[in-house]
């Protein structure tokens, strides 16, 4: 099959998150966070599993760099835990906490890895929570008060920042189907998290030009921009809203546009704004990050909060039953360099993949090799899509695979295995897959199937 071609200055890396890998939760001075409280409440994780020891990268960061090296991986992703930075969420600073993140930072540059860092990866100290968390304007204050750390004492070995992953994910996930920490269902409340998260982007990015630091800096949307599942004039409309209200409602106003028409036409809420917040939330940004995993069709459905739904699709499907999509990114990716084409007044704004990846069952066979072959498929057509795309124009600039090693998948618990290296949860041992070894050869250049 057709090799995959691209720009020799295409920024591969890896991506990982703080509670998924790090594992020493009671260690190091880390306060609580909303997932340490979440995992406990029975039901909410399958198996009752926890973040506790998760891929234990805090002890073990050194072999985990020395196997993205030796892969070529140029960047990795990973994102800084609040709760190790200020335990209590507002308040006194712990110094072991940026310690292990300046080690960690060290090891990557001694190995001519570039730093990615996420500021905000989902565990929001759980005093915060108690206050109301994502919910409540005082998140933002504390917020500011932990950006302006993270850059004080981390903003010379971060080469790149990410304010926050996929605000989607934050407020829906989290505050209005419960399915993720905290564990609420609320509309009114999401909406509320929805414009928090928007603002607490805007402050991050206000606070790193304030900082002085010349380092770019964005955010991570999980875009939906799905086609409708039929050509009925109620699914059309369906797609129209799933793009407004899982996409829109969080990219336009980041991108100076404010909030989308449809969400004052379409619910009896309201999103909270107050007087200067849009001019916040729309700092003059740098990149765009991106996380793609598939696309479903969008059909009309009263029973939902929003009155769409997405429906099942034909394709092959992964160990999580997401369809396999690459046109579907290819299409995402070019309607976001039109959609994001002149804002801040520049021509174009680069694009990275933040993640794109997916979960199979693997296992270590008698060969002491995991043959992830659909793993191997997945991403040789999503990096075909990605290559398709830069022909096309799309300023499309690097590439994040998810996840470096199979870790705690949220509320899957360790059942869900996304990683190009596999790990044994008991023994912790690391087994590079088929996959890894296949993305290796695409960086050198031989990416064929
Ligand atoms: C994304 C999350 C990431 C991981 C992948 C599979 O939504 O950002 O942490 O769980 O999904």
């Amino acid at each position: 099959m057709e090799k995959i071609v691209l720009p020799a200055d295409f920024l591969w890396g890896s991506s990982t998150a703080s509670y998924q890998v790090e594992g020493a939760s009671h260690e190091g001075g880390r306060g609580e966070c909303i997932w340490d409280t979440f995992a406990r409440k029975p039901g909410a994780v399958y198996a009752g599993e926890n973040g506790d020891v998760a891929c234990d990268q805090y002890h073990r960061y050194a072999e985990d760099i020395a196997l993205m090296a030796e892969l070529g991986l140029k960047s990795y992703r990973f994102s800084i835990a609040w709760p190790r930075i200020i335990p209590a969420g507002t308040g006194k600073v712990n110094p072991e906490g940026i310690a292990y993140y300046r080690k960690l930072c060290e090891e990557l540059h001694k190995n001519d890895i570039h730093t990615c860092a996420t500021i905000y990866h989902w565990d929001l100290p759980q005093p915060l929570e108690d206050a109301g968390g994502w919910a409540d304007r005082s998140v933002l204050g504390a917020f500011e008060e932990y950006a302006k750390v993270c850059y004080k004492e981390l903003g010379d070995v971060v080469d790149m920042w990410i304010t926050i992953n996929e605000p989607y994910c934050v407020a829906y996930l989290g505050y209005l189907f419960g399915a993720h920490a905290p564990g609420q269902r609320d509309l009114q409340k999401a909406l509320a998290a929805v414009h928090h998260v928007n603002m607490a982007h805007g402050i991050a990015v206000k606070e790193h030009r304030n900082a002085g630091l010349k380092t770019p800096i964005g955010i991570t949307w999980n875009p939906v921009t799905p086609r409708p599942a039929t050509k009925s004039d109620a699914d059309k409309k369906a797609a129209e809203l799933s793009r407004a209200f899982n996409t829109e409602i969080f990219m336009f106003p980041v991108l100076g546009k404010g909030y989308p028409k449809l969400l004052a036409q379409e619910t009896n809420c309201s999103i909270p704004i107050k007087d200067g917040d849009l001019e916040t939330i729309a700092q003059p940004i740098d990149f765009l990050g991106v996380n793609f995993y598939n696309e479903s069709p969008a059909a009309a459905d009263d029973s939902a909060p929003f009155k769409f739904s997405m429906k099942p699709s034909w394709q092959e499907v992964t160990a999580m039953n997401w369809p396999f999509t690459p046109g579907g990114l290819e299409r995402q990716l070019e309607w976001i360099a039109e959609v994001s084409k002149g804002a801040f007044g520049k021509a174009e704004l680069p694009i990275y993949i933040t993640e794109n990846g997916c979960a199979c069952d693997d296992t270590v066979t008698a060969d002491g090799r995991v043959h992830d072959s659909q793993r191997v498929r997945y991403l040789y057509q999503h990096l075909m899509a990605c290559a398709n795309v830069i022909k096309k124009g799309v300023p499309l600039k690097g590439y994040y695979v998810w996840s470096l090693l199979d870790n705690f998948e949220w509320a899957f618990g360790y059942t869900k295995r996304f990683g190009i290296i596999h790990v044994d949860f008991k023994t912790m041992k690391r087994t590079p897959k088929d996959s890894a070894f296949f993305l290796r050869d695409t960086i050198a250049g031989y990416g064929e199937l």
